[in-house]
């Protein structure tokens, strides 16, 4: 069983409050908005759909590539979330939650009707409409002050540089916050204000998927499932059997999750956040989730247990709609990841000697293709514990890179080693694409020139 969570990040933080049923499915909001859209916006879908077409025939013509007003839109072709044709110039004055004082960013005051007002918000942007349900804006962050561990900020900076590479590469924004949005939602319970925040800053995207400062992309390659989450409103890491059978604190880890942006999350972090540091139910919630959780060693409330409460006692009201992932490492824990992570390079080095296609050279906007051809090798591997794949995102739990006070399970130099390793062994996976690569996982200063067509 997993001890790791025991000092839960402090460095990064976590977590929110909730209440309803937001039934509000992408699929049904935006054909709704779709139904409901005037002439105009029926129009431009149809352009739409006509220049995802050109953009798949093979057009060479050269004027393509000059900026002709007329041809622009045919190379912002519409349809990947990685290839947006955003029209970043456009909002028109109509009314929308915006212009509505009652509307208000702060996680005090919670947003109402927010399915309606979104789908509003798009209808009047259509450019953004394309592509809309599986739109992800990644979410992070970490405390506004100089580290205390001396070389604390060079890690976050790395870990951040991590995040920016993997959004790059899968076309995805990201939102760093490092300022507490609510000065009393310190630690673990500051990603809730920030998380609400971007949900309102981004109606476009669909998900915020929160990953904690001290957690890394272990494997550049791997896309969430979001088909598995069509009919969830929240995906967290964990086991059910310990929420439900063990009560463990534990059994989820919220560090890493993703939020749908609709009424229902809205709801959630509502309930959520009345447990947090800046409510007066705050004290209470302690008592209530150190009684619930008899492996929780501090007593202050703190977001983990929050959630994993909701979940064993508002089931029903949360419960549907909450997905429990354990199948793969949508978060894993770096104790049971970093000594796995040499076999495993040599694993996929090996599979690259025999499948030219594998290890040919290629722009990192096309990444994503290759990612795909390698999923057919990738068959054997299986995921998560035990499995030879990649792991896909490593959590630093425990280590708090940025004050140095790790847990006392822990050497501070094997957290630091182990650091080191994880962040190269994912920057190998992107430097390779610009020529280069660490020889020596531990070794985060020297690179060599990768030699064409490595590693046949
Ligand atoms: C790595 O592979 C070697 C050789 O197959 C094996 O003996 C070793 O146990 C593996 N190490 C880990 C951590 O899986």
């Amino acid at each position: 069983m997993v001890i790791p969570q025991l000092v839960q990040t402090q460095a990064s933080y976590s977590s929110m409050a909730p209440k309803q049923n937001c039934k509000s499915k992408v699929s049904s909001l935006f054909s709704d908005g779709f139904l409901c859209a005037g002439g105009s916006i029926v129009a431009l879908l149809v352009v739409w759909a006509f220049w995802s077409f050109m953009s798949t025939s093979p057009n060479t013509d050269p004027s393509f590539f000059t900026s002709s007003v007329g041809k622009k839109s045919a190379l912002e072709t519409p349809g990947e979330p990685t290839s947006p044709g955003f029209d970043l110039r456009y909002d028109p004055p109509d009314p929308t939650f915006y212009d509505d004082p009652d509307v208000r960013y702060t996680i005090e005051k919670p947003v109402k009707n927010w399915d309606e007002k979104r789908r509003q918000w798009l209808k009047l942007h259509p450019s953004f409409v394309p592509g809309v349900e599986n739109r992800v804006l990644m979410v992070s962050g970490s405390q506004s002050t100089p580290c205390k561990n001396p070389i604390g900020d060079h890690l976050l900076l790395r870990f951040f540089k991590n995040k920016v590479d993997y959004c790059r590469i899968h076309g995805y924004d990201i939102f760093y916050n490092n300022i507490l949005l609510q000065p009393k939602m310190w630690s673990f319970w500051a990603k809730m204000p920030a998380v609400k925040a971007a949900m309102l800053a981004h109606p476009e995207a669909e998900w915020i998927w929160w990953v904690d400062s001290d957690a890394a992309f272990t494997d550049m390659d791997f896309k969430l499932p979001l088909d598995r989450y069509k009919a969830h409103n929240f995906v967290v890491h964990g086991w059910e059997k310990l929420i439900y059978e063990q009560k463990s604190w534990t059994s989820i880890n919220a560090g890493v999750f993703l939020i749908r942006n609709c009424q229902w999350s809205m709801d959630l972090m509502e309930a959520w956040s009345k447990m947090g540091p800046q409510s007066p139910e705050y004290d209470k919630w302690g008592e209530i989730l150190r009684s619930t959780f008899k492996d929780k060693i501090f007593q202050e409330s703190d977001d983990q247990s929050g959630l994993a409460y909701l979940l064993l006692k508002e089931k029903e009201k949360w419960g549907d709609k909450i997905y429990v992932e354990g199948q793969y490492y949508f978060e894993g824990y770096w104790v049971e990841i970093v000594g796995t992570l040499d076999n495993i390079t040599d694993k996929y080095l090996g599979i690259e000697k025999g499948v030219p296609s594998l290890r040919r050279r290629h722009g990192e906007k096309v990444s994503e293709s290759y990612g795909k051809v390698w999923e057919e090798h990738l068959k054997d591997a299986g995921y998560g514990r035990y499995s030879w794949r990649r792991p896909f995102i490593t959590h630093f739990t425990g280590c708090q890179p940025c004050s140095g006070d790790h847990n006392q399970m822990y050497s501070g130099e094997t957290c630091f080693d182990a650091m080191q390793k994880a962040l190269n062994f994912a920057d190998n996976q992107v430097l390779r694409k610009y020529g280069y690569m660490h020889k020596d996982l531990l070794d985060s200063s020297s690179v060599f020139p990768v030699p064409f067509d490595f590693p046949a």
